[in-house]
């Protein structure tokens, strides 16, 4: 039986005893399913498989997504995430849930380290459902039932960098008009709330003044800096990391430039928070 080690007591767990490179059992799947959701991330080391293996554990999971930047070659459902001294690592080093711009975001990411760094670019997690009990009750009341917006617009950078021409970047914004999610989640296993805005991806509050939201936002978004609700994860080459983004949010540690780091993705379908 594969064992799962906590890291703090309510985000993290090292999941032990278990190869990805061989066809898991749908027992350990549903057990693994478990850890993630208990956790809300969850570790592995020393998991040397190669992309097609990557696909077919994350596939075990759910459908597939595929991110519009940043694809591998020959693996579309694949997002390559590659910093060194000509591309400085920048738009992952802000708390952030994944694709909250899209009406369903994902469920999960599954990340695994090709190239580290010798030292630097941990990255680090937040346990949202911490943050949303972290917080006043006048404030818990403020929030309830409001609908935050949340834009890809912050991915256009990428975009761009990537040699999107002007045609390209207006399909974008057709496809991707900004979305509204509740600023309180209910996560779809387990019923507990959790603070559901991002640094990266949040703009605004439905019907609320610009101002106001910000101030408000900036004041939620603070909430995920905490170490008590934190863990942290150092890298090794063929670790992985795999967190629910119903109920954490991360951070990309930009402290290794010019070494380089490279790091492959694979992101799970979910469905619409409410
Ligand atoms: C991601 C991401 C974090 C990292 O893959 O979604 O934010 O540490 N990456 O590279
Ligand atoms: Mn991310």
């Amino acid at each position: 039986m594969p064992l799962a080690v906590s890291q703090t007591p309510t985000i993290g767990a090292e999941i032990r005893g278990i190869d990805l490179s061989q066809d898991i059992s749908q027992e350990n799947v549903e057990w693994l399913e478990a850890q993630l959701v208990r956790h809300k991330v969850i570790f592995f080391r020393d998991q040397n498989i190669d992309p097609a293996a990557h696909l077919g554990f994350a596939r075990k999971f759910g459908e597939l997504e595929t991110h519009p930047v940043n694809p591998k070659e020959g693996f579309s459902e694949i997002m390559v995430l590659h910093n060194n001294a000509e591309k400085p690592p920048s738009g992952t080093a802000v708390w952030h849930s994944d694709v909250t711009w899209r009406a369903k975001p994902s469920l999960g990411s599954i990340l695994i380290a090709r190239k580290v760094p010798n030292v630097g670019g941990d990255t680090l997690f937040a346990d949202m459902e911490a943050a949303y009990e972290f917080l006043d009750d006048a404030t818990q009341s403020e929030i309830k039932g409001m609908k935050a917006i949340h834009q890809f617009a912050p991915m256009r950078r990428y975009l761009i960098e990537s040699g999107a021409d002007a045609e390209r970047l207006a399909r974008f914004d057709l496809d991707y008009p900004p979305v509204l999610h509740p600023l309180v989640r209910t996560h779809p296993v387990t019923g507990r709330k959790s603070l559901y805005v991002n640094a990266l991806f949040t703009v605004g509050i439905e019907g609320v003044p610009n101002d106001e939201a910000k101030r408000l936002l900036r004041n939620l978004f603070a909430t995920a800096v905490r170490p008590e609700i934190q863990c942290r994860f150092r890298w090794q080459e063929n670790s992985i990391a795999f967190w629910d983004n119903r109920s954490c949010q991360h951070y990309a540690t930009a402290d290794y430039y010019p070494n380089e780091r490279l790091m492959e993705r694979v992101t799970i379908q979910g469905d619409q928070p409410f």
